[in-house]
């Protein structure tokens, strides 16, 4: 069996595990085999990832970071909470917090904290599906750093409603797909400020939770908004919860860009450093987040096609892979595996 994009899929290939849809609906069952329309119907439902039959390769069990179920439900619950609050001003808060708890336990339930994000996106949402992964990815970082369970439920009520604020901010300047003008990006870069005193105004919150959403756009270097705080002044909540958002939003397609790979917004984070970023918990965030899973297809720099075998902790971008087609997208007879972490030429692409 091997894990497959969407944007890599082939006529032809037959399914390992059937699909279904945001709704939770069935749209094709295991065994069918793929055609070219039903490569559309899976992009037209968002569906981002498959796992289709491979001849003589082993199955592997993918590890979700939280089951399919876990996830769709907390963006229903997102959805609808957040359409209330929208219409009434009115934030369900507790609610909220069982879903943390829900997305907690599920994190906590694991042994390993290398944990796969590579299933975070199975059907995209980005809308809500965005506020949960960044609650998803905040509570893995937040739990590999050992911090405790109490000041984890709010790190992760404040990621999951981080961008609440911009239930406030014009549709037309947040789905705007060309540049934003000045006046148009001082409004959007008003959701921070707006969202911390909705919160503030109507529930009993942690200043944690409030952190969060005031401060998540600041920048390391003092260079973000809303007030410009640098390094250390910047509370840690909101220093973790920024790494996690624009790792999110950088592997997202939106209205206005296209999504890049793991691997570009890994180079990104990177690059972006301590100007952006907390380094150390960069670090830790790199350190801990695993982009490929095992058994996952990849397309190499060759033309080839592999099959992720394990990961490399040190290299995440270079795991040890086998190469399962040729560079006309013909089947190998022998699967030849190739040490990416020492085959500096050949990259995934
Ligand atoms: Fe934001
Ligand atoms: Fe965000």
């Amino acid at each position: 069996m091997l894990e497959v994009s969407c944007d890599i899929l082939k006529p032809g290939m037959k399914l390992a595990k059937p699909v279904y849809n945001l709704s939770g609906l069935l749209l094709m069952k295991d065994g069918d085999m793929i055609y070219s329309q039903n490569i559309d119907q899976l992009k037209t439902n968002r569906v981002d990832k498959i796992f289709i039959q491979w001849p003589n390769l082993e199955s592997v069990e993918v590890v979700s970071v939280i089951k399919d179920e876990t996830r769709n439900k907390a963006i229903d619950f997102v959805r609808t909470s957040m359409t209330n609050t929208y219409q009434s001003h009115i934030l369900e808060i507790e609610s909220m917090r069982t879903q943390v708890e829900t997305i907690l336990n599920e994190i906590l339930s694991h042994d390993d904290m290398l944990l796969n994000l590579t299933n975070l996106r199975a059907i995209d949402d980005y809308t809500f599906g965005h506020s949960v992964n960044v609650c998803v990815l905040t509570l893995i970082l937040g739990t590999t750093m050992g911090i405790e369970e109490k000041s984890l439920k709010d790190l992760g009520l404040g990621a999951i409603i981080h961008d609440i604020g911009k239930l406030f901010v014009n549709q037309e300047v947040l789905n705007k797909k060309g540049t934003l003008e000045q006046k148009e990006y001082d409004e959007m870069k008003q959701h921070a400020t707006l969202g911390a005193a909705l919160v503030n105004n109507l529930n009993e919150v942690s200043e944690q939770v409030l952190d969060v959403i005031r401060y998540h756009h600041e920048w390391y270097n003092g260079a973000g908004y809303p007030s410009g705080l640098a390094g250390e002044e910047i509370p840690m909540a909101a220093r973790m919860v920024a790494i996690c958002d624009v790792y999110d939003a950088l592997t997202s397609d939106r209205v206005y860009k296209k999504k890049i790979s793991p691997q570009q917004a890994l180079e990104y984070l990177i690059c972006m450093g301590d100007r952006q970023f907390d380094f150390r918990l960069l670090k830790q965030f790199i350190k801990h987040i695993r982009i490929y899973s095992s058994g996952m297809m990849v397309r190499l720099s060759t033309g080839e096609e592999a099959s992720v075998l394990s990961n490399n902790a040190n290299w995440p971008t270079r795991p040890l892979v086998q190469v399962t087609t040729d560079s006309w997208g013909k089947p190998v007879k022998e699967y030849k595996v190739v040490d990416l972490s020492r085959n500096l030429g050949v990259e995934i692409i």
